[in-house]
């Protein structure tokens, strides 16, 4: 057997039942399951893809401060601590000019890091295999199709809502939950107490929640990402946020060698119409800087080149009976104001404190507060991002005075301490639950 790296593995063992079933091995679900095994909670992760796959998808760059803290905390902080970037600030870039924005001055002493999606889905998938695999089995290759029993009716749920038809089979409120998989070209089930869904987006575990309780908030933007990869130093230490006449541009990297680079692009852009000069030349055009026209990004070979679109989607709750929901299956952010990853990890730390609650106590408080605590936090990133996105690009019909409108609110930030504190303590990141405290992290290791 492989482990889809090419690289002989054990055999894994395919388990039938256990706590915490987890649907997909993402950021989300793989921290989830090493947070649950520190408190002592059994779970099964089913990721439908395989390793490789998992571990090469390009994503997320920036973590916020409360993320990094999670990751050290869980044990998986030590190759980010060695090779994350960590960064004071960001620029802005509109009109011309550049502007800084100081975190630690602005946001509480508050820095971010820069350590790419992909290095810490590998250094999570290496954690729980050479450490967790036996109690907390990781199947890649594991497609979940439906989930059942999921009603609320039964020890640590939510009562007041009732299940709308609940799958034929499975039925009865009181039925065990279960996770119905193909793997290995056969059908199994995997029987659990409760069942969180982290698998993103284009996940089953949404359409589990029945649609007299479920709501989808959502909204699509009229342009496109399309992003880089380059083996070229970055060309300044921060990221560079820029607004221009031509549209957004950000600058971020990967590493001291690697560049991650993008720009707006029409919805329905065909990347093979961007070969590299042109990606270069019109970069450079979007972050031209008036004070020093000689100003250029480092060019180095593209080695990879994808368009993403963009979307703004909430559905609430994140709780029905025994079902959770984390990460991007419960809400998508469009990527300029760098929420999604963090917003996941945020989920995922508050969820792990509930379910570690729940085994300690009995009690089911913590559980039951999930959805409302998590979605006003995600509301809040909603906004910000909404306001990132629409400040920082150009619409398809977008007016003169729409432009102006934008240069007005760049500039009150670039101006006022009170517009800037704003964005800084957005971006660089609020605490994981509201009240005391607001920004301040918890430092206390798991183990
Ligand atoms: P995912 O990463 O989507 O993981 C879900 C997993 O579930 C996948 O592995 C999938 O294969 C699996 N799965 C799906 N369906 C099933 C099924 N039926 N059965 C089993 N498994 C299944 N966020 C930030 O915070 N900072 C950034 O700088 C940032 N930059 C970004 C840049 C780009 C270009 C993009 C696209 C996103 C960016 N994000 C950023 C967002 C971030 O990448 C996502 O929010 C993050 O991946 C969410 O993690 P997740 O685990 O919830 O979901
Ligand atoms: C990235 O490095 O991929 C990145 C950074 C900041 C963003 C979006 C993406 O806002």
């Amino acid at each position: 057997m492989t482990d889809g790296t090419g690289t002989a593995s054990a055999p894994v063992r395919i388990p039938e039942e256990t706590t915490v079933g987890i649907i997909g091995g993402g950021p989300a679900g793989l921290l989830l399951a090493r947070l649950l095994h520190h408190s002592g909670i059994g779970s099964v992760v089913l990721e439908s893809r395989d390793r490789a796959y998992a571990e090469q998808r390009q994503r997320a760059g920036m973590l916020e401060q409360t993320t990094v803290d999670v990751l050290r905390r869980c044990g998986a902080g030590a190759r980010m601590d060695r090779e994350g970037l960590v960064h004071d600030g960001i620029e802005l870039r509109f009109g011309g000019r550049s502007q800084h924005i100081d975190f630690p001055t602005l946001a509480d002493g508050r820095r971010v890091t820069i350590y790419a999606q992909t290095e810490i889905v590998k250094d999570l998938i290496s954690l729980h295999l050479s450490q967790m695999s036996d109690s907390a089995p990781l199947l890649f290759g594991a497609e979940v199709h439906s989930v059942t029993g999921i009603a609320p009716g039964a020890a640590g749920e939510d009562g007041d809502t009732q299940s709308e038809g609940e799958e034929a089979g499975a039925g009865t409120a009181s039925a065990r939950p279960a996770l119905h998989y193909s793997y290995e070209g056969r059908e199994r089930t995997l029987l659990c107490d409760f069942v969180v869904g982290c698998d993103g987006s284009h996940g089953v575990s949404r359409s589990a929640l029945p649609t007299s309780v479920a709501h989808t908030y959502e909204r699509d933007y009229p342009y496109s990402w399309l992003g880089v990869l380059a083996d070229a130093p970055p060309s300044c230490e921060e990221l560079i946020y820029a607004h221009s006449p031509r549209g957004f541009a950000l600058h971020s990297m990967r590493s001291p060698t690697v560049s991650r680079l993008y720009l707006q692009v029409p919805n329905g852009t065909d990347p093979e119409a961007w070969p590299e000069e042109r990606v270069w030349d019109e970069l450079d055009a979007r972050f031209a800087l008036e004070s020093d026209p000689d100003w250029k990004l480092h060019r180095g070979p593209i080695t990879s080149k994808s368009v993403l679109p963009m979307r703004s989607s909430v559905t609430e709750p994140m709780r029905y009976g025994r079902l959770f929901v984390a990460g991007d299956a419960a809400h998508i952010v469009p990527p300029t104001g760098a929420k999604g990853l963090n917003l996941a990890v945020a989920d995922i730390a508050v969820l792990a404190d509930a379910f570690a609650s729940f085994r300690a106590t009995g009690d089911t408080g913590a559980l039951d507060a999930y959805s409302g605590n998590r979605l006003r936090r995600v509301w809040r990133a909603e906004h910000f991002s909404y306001f990132m996105t629409t400040t920082l690009h150009t619409s398809p019909d977008q007016s003169p005075f729409d432009t102006r409108l934008q240069l007005a609110q760049l500039e009150r930030i670039a101006s006022s301490r009170a517009a800037a504190t704003e964005l800084a303590e957005n971006y660089a990141g609020l605490a994981l639950l509201d009240g005391p405290g607001e920004g301040a992290t918890d430092p206390r290791p798991f183990s």
